[in-house]
């Protein structure tokens, strides 16, 4: 089993639980045993959520606020998990948001914003708590990547380079974890119902994609933690999606870049 056993003195740190996929990861983990430290900027949300799974599952949670983007925030964090007494076993990065628009319409404070939260916290936080779980010879870490990792996406440059970079991340850190006792899981969702789209300046177009493409997070959350738990690589949750992944990686890019660009410029 590649999930450490839920301890007193073990956190599984979960980024982006205020909402939609990361939220839906804190409760599959902490139905399963494990204490929880959830972390986002909307700290009341947070608060709401590790009252209700404390209560629910009897597990030990706890709301920290934070902005990712930001380093001294990113140590403060550090600091009030290591105040607690709490070893993070379990690490889940998936705060992230995207944009849709062409790099040059695309506002530049907020594109270096993406790369902070998308890249830069998750390989902060990565490079912070792998070691000590190499240590102690247990630990899983779970990062939130995307299919839109699979190829570049003209008309969201920037957001797919992204998760390109989480992806490709992943997969050498796994490699390189092996035998350590310790797991890395990337898992790439296909287009999921949160409130991804409202970030992302996308919802109303997002509307017109047919139902058959999108996922529950709740689904995503249970494929990224049972991936998890069987030692994965990469997780791509959904058929259709698998489909795509492959597509994506496999067409040679003079024929996909087009495509993928009149795909986008249409769907939005
Ligand atoms: N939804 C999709 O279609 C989809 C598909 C593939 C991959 N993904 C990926 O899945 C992950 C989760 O997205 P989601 O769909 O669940 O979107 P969401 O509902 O918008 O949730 C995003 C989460 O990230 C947090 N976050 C954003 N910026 C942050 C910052 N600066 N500091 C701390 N937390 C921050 C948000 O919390 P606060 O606003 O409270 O800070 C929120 O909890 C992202 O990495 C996204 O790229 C989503």
């Amino acid at each position: 089993m590649a999930l450490p056993e839920p301890s007193e003195s073990a956190t599984a740190l979960v980024t982006g639980a205020s909402a939609g996929i990361g939220e839906a990861i804190a409760r599959e983990l902490a139905s399963r045993g494990h204490g929880v430290t959830l972390v986002a900027r909307r700290e009341e949300r947070l608060r709401m959520l590790a009252g209700e799974l404390s209560e629910r599952h009897g597990v030990r949670a706890e709301a920290i606020a934070a902005d990712l983007g930001d380093a001294a925030a990113r140590e403060q964090l550090a600091e009030r998990i290591g105040g607690l007494g709490l070893e993070v076993e379990i690490l889940v990065n998936n705060a992230g948001f995207g944009g849709s628009a062409s790099l040059a319409d695309s506002d530049r404070e907020r594109l270096v914003a993406m790369l902070r939260v998308n890249c830069e916290a998750l390989l902060d936080l990565q490079a912070r708590y792998l070691p000590a779980m190499v240590d102690r010879g247990r630990g899983a870490v779970i990062n939130v990547a995307s299919t839109a990792a699979f190829q570049p996406i003209p008309g969201t440059a920037t957001y797919a380079a992204t998760k390109a970079f989480v992806l490709s991340l992943s997969e050498a850190v796994h490699q390189e974890l092996k035998g350590t006792g310790v797991t890395l899981t990337a898992v790439c969702p296909g287009p999921v119902k949160t409130e991804f789209t409202r970030a992302a300046g996308i919802e109303q177009a997002s509307e017109q994609l047919p139902d058959v493409f999108w996922m529950g997070s709740e689904a995503v959350a249970k494929a990224a933690v049972d991936g998890a738990e069987n030692g994965k690589r990469v997780i791509v949750p959904g058929l259709l999606n698998r489909a795509g992944a492959l597509t994506g990686q496999h067409t040679p890019r003079m024929l996909a870049l087009p495509i993928v660009k009149r795909i986008w410029r249409q769907a939005l």
